[in-house]
């Protein structure tokens, strides 16, 4: 395994809040092959595929930090290093904006390695989420920490992560998040058996199961991509073998956690895409480019036309002329 060290510039800030000082480190599995973009992951990391103006792992990032997480530790693979690239000093392109007094892109390429301390680790093999966590061992110690999938991406807007944080204050163990979805999806995700807290918006997490089929789930709740893990997740993740998949699974580690009652769930009913699907990876940036005060207005004008046009020229491409006119 290799190690990079990227520092950054921003001193942690006086006002972070008290939660984050227990939790300070996230850490964002970005081994995966991409293949469901192919050919636009060929060389490419599917993370650095742009989300409007930005590479998805950056808005990653950027929750992690907003909710007070001031280091980061990336699993990356082979053929990542632009990921390395994007959070580091760009040395000719800044010097290049600076030259031209472009202050805005100067800050645009600068943002990203200010967000944190941005550290890069390689999985080597990738043999599951669960084996790519446990890699992040060394680096987190004995401290809980969150984790991050890129694939999920949790809209700005949305505080998802500091509710995590503050429930894992309040109970400690571990923390999922959990989303309704409907029957026929569930087999997609990480499935949870949950039974009420009396708190509203959390739930005891009694059992977990990867993937499910429909008729096994034990709910409809499923795992999205946020996790804030006690360290006790190690060791349990040591002793998984392979589960679904031949992969370990994170899903599996957390099962023995869950059973043991020390995992909590925080229900979810906010704004998520999946980045990871061709077909919502164009809802996410078609619903962020309309959110963007730059170019919101003018799009989704543009946008209101074209559906028009596709409802009256259906298929005939009557509309698509008249946009083109
Ligand atoms: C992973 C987890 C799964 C979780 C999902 C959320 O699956 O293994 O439990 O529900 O992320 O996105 P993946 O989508 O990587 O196959």
């Amino acid at each position: 395994m290799s190690r990079m060290i990227v520092p950054h510039t921003t001193p942690p800030s006086d006002s972070t809040p008290e939660r984050a000082r227990a939790v300070r480190k996230a850490v964002v599995p970005a081994a995966g092959l991409g293949t469901r973009f192919l050919p636009a992951t060929k060389a490419t990391p599917k993370e650095m595929l742009p989300v409007v103006d930005k590479p998805a792992i950056q808005y990653v990032v950027e929750e992690a930090a907003a909710a007070g997480l001031d280091d980061v530790l990336m699993i990356t693979g082979r053929h990542k290093r632009a990921i390395e690239d994007h959070f580091d000093q760009a040395f000719e392109l800044e010097q290049a904006l600076a030259a031209k007094g472009d202050a805005v892109r100067l800050n645009a390429v600068r943002d990203p390695a200010r967000l944190a301390d941005i550290h890069h680790i390689r999985q080597g093999d990738p043999l599951g989420l669960g084996h790519a966590v446990l890699c992040a061992r060394h680096h987190v110690g004995d401290q809980p920490f969150a984790v991050l999938l890129g694939d999920d991406l949790i809209d700005p807007r949305e505080t998802l992560l500091s509710r995590m944080l503050e429930v894992r204050d309040r109970h400690e163990g571990s923390v999922v998040a959990l989303m309704e979805v409907p029957p026929e999806q569930i087999h997609l995700y990480g499935c949870a058996a949950v039974e009420p807290s009396g708190e509203d918006g959390v739930v005891h997490v009694t059992g977990l199961v990867e993937k499910p089929s429909r008729e096994d789930a034990p709910s409809h709740y499923a795992v999205i991509g946020r996790y804030v893990l006690d360290p006790a997740v190690f060791g349990v993740l040591e002793r998984t073998p392979p589960g679904r998949g031949g992969e370990i699974q994170l899903t599996d580690a957390l099962q023995e956690l869950a059973a043991g009652g020390t995992v909590h769930g925080v229900v979810f009913d906010g704004l998520r895409y999946d980045t990871g699907d061709k077909a919502d990876y164009l809802r996410t940036v078609v619903r962020l480019a309309c959110d963007r005060a730059d170019l919101g207005p003018e799009f989704v004008a543009w946008l209101r036309q074209f559906v028009a046009g596709l409802e009256e020229g259906g298929e005939s491409g009557e509309g698509r002329e008249r946009l083109a006119a």
